[in-house]
C-alpha cells in the first residue's frame, strides 16, 4: 500500500468542525509585531488594525515623532488590552535599525508579523532630480526597507518559527507617476518602491521553507494625512481623475488589506501585491 498520509495536510471542509470559524484565520490574537513608519497615516492605521486583532505591536519612527507615537501607544494598549510600545529608529541608519532588534526583542520576545513601511516622497516634476534627493529616498525607503526586514526574518529565523513580511509599495511601482504640473513624486520615488516590489518578491522564494511569507500591499492615492493642506480641491480631482473610483483611498482601507496579508487569513499568499488603488492599475 503506498503512504498517502502526505494528503492529510489537505483538509477538504473545515467549516464542518462545530468550533471551526474561519473569521479566526484574521486574528492576531498572541502575535507580536512591529510598524515601520508607525506614526505616519499608514503606520498608526495599521498599527491599530494589529491592536484590535490581538496583537503586540511595537510602533517605530524618528524621534521627532515622539509626541504622536507616545499618547498613539497608550492609548492603543488601553482601549485593546494589549502591549503596545513606541520606538525611535532611522530606518536608513545600520546601527540604529541594529539596536532595534535588540528593542524589539526585550520589550515583545519575538517578531511575527512586520510591516515595513516607513518612507518618504519628494515632490518633483523634472527628471532631472537632485543627486541628494535621489540618494535620500533610496536609501529611506529602499535600504530601509531592507534593513528592518532583515532584522525580522533574523529574529523569526533564530526564534525557530515563520512569520509574516508586508511591505508598503506603490502604485508609482507599477505605472509612471508623472502628472504634468500636479503633485508627482520624484523618479526616484517609483524606483524606490519597484525595488521593495521585487524584493518583497526574493524573499517569498527565500524564506518559503522557514515558514515566512512575504507581500507587499501597492497603495493608490491614500488620503492618509499627507495630502492635508497640500492639495486644492482641483488637484483632487485631477489625481483622482485616471481612477475608475474617482476618490482616495482612506487608511484603513489600507490597513484592512495589510491585515488580511499578516494573518493566518493569506496563508497561502506569498510573493504577491495586492492593489489598493481603487482600480487605478486596470488602464
Ligand atoms: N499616502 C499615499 O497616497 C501613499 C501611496 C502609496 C504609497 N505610500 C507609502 O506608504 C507609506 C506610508 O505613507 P503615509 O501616507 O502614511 O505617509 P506619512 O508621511 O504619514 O508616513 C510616513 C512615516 O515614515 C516616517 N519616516 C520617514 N523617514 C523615516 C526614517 N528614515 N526612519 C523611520 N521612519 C521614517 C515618517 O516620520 C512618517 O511618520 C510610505 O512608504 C509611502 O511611500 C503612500
Amino acid at each position: 500500500m503506498p503512504d498517502d498520509s502526505i494528503f492529510d495536510q489537505y483538509p477538504l471542509d473545515q467549516w464542518k468542525d462545530p468550533d471551526h470559524r474561519i473569521m479566526d484565520r484574521f486574528s492576531l490574537k498572541g502575535k507580536k509585531g512591529f510598524v515601520t513608519g508607525g506614526a505616519g497615516g499608514l503606520g498608526r492605521n495599521v498599527a491599530a488594525a494589529w491592536a484590535e486583532a490581538g496583537a503586540d505591536v511595537a510602533i517605530v519612527d524618528l524621534p521627532r515623532t515622539r509626541e504622536t507615537l507616545e499618547p498613539l501607544a497608550a492609548e492603543l494598549s488601553e482601549r485593546y488590552g494589549v502591549n503596545v510600545v513606541p520606538l525611535y529608529c532611522d530606518v536608513s541608519d545600520r546601527e540604529q535599525v541594529d539596536m532595534l532588534k535588540t528593542s524589539l526583542i526585550e520589550r515583545l520576545g519575538t517578531v511575527d508579523v512586520a510591516f515595513i513601511n516607513a518612507g518618504v516622497n519628494v515632490p518633483g516634476d523634472d527628471a532631472d532630480e537632485p543627486y541628494e534627493v535621489w540618494q535620500k529616498t533610496i536609501d529611506i525607503n529602499l535600504t530601509g526597507a531592507y534593513l528592518t526586514a532583515r532584522i525580522a526574518q533574523h529574529i523569526m529565523r533564530e526564534h525557530g518559527h515563520g512569520g509574516s513580511l508586508v511591505f508598503t509599495s506603490s502604485l508609482s511601482a507599477h505605472n509612471a507617476n508623472f502628472i504634468g504640473g500636479g503633485p508627482s513624486p520624484v523618479a526616484a520615488y517609483g524606483a524606490s518602491k519597484a525595488g521593495i516590489y521585487e524584493y518583497a518578491r526574493y524573499l517569498a522564494a527565500a524564506l518559503a521553507p522557514y515558514g515566512i511569507r512575504s507581500n507587499t500591499v501597492s497603495p493608490g492615492y491614500v488620503w492618509s494625512g499627507i495630502f492635508e493642506g497640500r492639495i486644492v480641491p482641483e488637484a483632487h480631482d485631477m489625481m483622482t481623475a485616471p481612477v475608475p473610483m474617482r476618490r482616495f483611498g482612506t487608511n484603513e482601507e489600507i490597513a484592512a488589506a495589510v491585515l488580511f496579508l499578516a494573518s493566518d487569513a493569506s496563508s497561502y499568499v506569498t510573493g504577491t501585491n495586492l492593489q489598493v488603488d481603487g482600480g487605478y492599475s486596470v488602464y
